[in-house]
């Protein structure tokens, strides 16, 4: 049976969830913030039934979407990402792309973050929750570990000349309850992921974690792959341990702090 909550009650269940823990609503569906951002027309009103307040679904029906899918999009992503002569041009181009339903309930387009004439390019998974809302790659909990793991070897999003250091994603929209990026999806974004190593082009790759691998190495397996230089788009590119990884699994360390020496030996041989 439907209940009229007053605004006193509804007001005490809100804040009880967010003394439990509750920090946003999650639908099982992403929500499409495009289509809710436009007026939901207002329901028809019911004989003998006070007017309702408006409300926009908790995960809107996608909107009807021209946007091809499959192969189409891939093409689709790679005359866009072809056509981007800047970085400035890559970052619309992106942010511009309709056919990837990740984007419907995305707050932000994660771009990159950095100093984009770094000599090292770091490129991660996805946005979570926190890289979503500031809309920058690596931000939250495992964004202060890489911080911290790539200042050890002096290089910073901050830094400039030697020390400079630039980071982007595969995605730059966050997957529905963080999940793992689909091979779809991966496959769609790889030629903005191209084009941004492209334009950026950097002497050293650091390959964040088994998206990064899947999607420019085209194999996962972190474990046997970290450690081990590889090539990518002619570039030497390093496998590494993701740092969400490390938190879950501070051993690892070791064997990341091993990668990141690796990458100072690189910088320093190659001047
Ligand atoms: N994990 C990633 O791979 N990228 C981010 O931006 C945040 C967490």
């Amino acid at each position: 049976m439907d209940r009229v909550l007053d605004f006193h009650t509804a007001k005490a269940m809100l804040e009880w969830q967010i003394e439990l823990g509750a920090t946003e609503a999650i639908g099982e569906t992403p929500v499409d913030r495009y289509a809710a951002a436009a007026d939901p027309a207002p329901a028809a009103p019911v004989p003998g039934k006070p007017p309702q307040a408006a409300v926009a679904p908790a995960a809107a029906a996608p909107a009807a979407d021209p946007a091809p899918a499959g192969a189409d999009a891939v093409e689709a992503a790679r005359s866009a990402a072809a056509e981007a002569h800047s970085l400035e041009g890559l970052r619309y181009a992106l942010s511009s792309f309709a056919h990837c339903e990740l984007k419907k309930g995305a707050r932000n387009t994660v771009f990159s973050d950095g100093n984009p004439e770094a000599r090292v390019m770091i490129v991660g998974e996805a946005p979570g929750r926190d890289e979503d809302i500031e809309g920058r790659p690596f931000v939250g909990r495992a964004g202060k570990l890489l911080d911290r793991m790539f200042d050890a070897i002096g290089l910073a999003r901050a830094g400039s000349g030697a020390a400079a250091l630039y980071i982007t994603n595969v995605m730059p929209w966050r997957p529905p309850q963080n999940r793992d990026p689909t091979p779809e999806e991966i496959a769609m974004m790889l030629p903005f992921v191209e084009r941004h190593v492209d334009l950026v082009a950097p002497d050293i790759l650091v390959l964040m974690g088994n998206t990064a691998c899947q999607a420019l190495l085209g194999r996962k397996g972190i474990t046997r792959l970290r450690g081990h230089w590889a090539e990518v788009l002619g570039r030497p590119a390093l496998p590494m341990f993701h740092p969400a990884y490390l938190l879950r699994n501070p051993a690892a360390k070791r064997e990341a702090w091993h990668d990141l020496l690796m990458i100072r030996h690189r910088l320093e041989e190659e001047g």
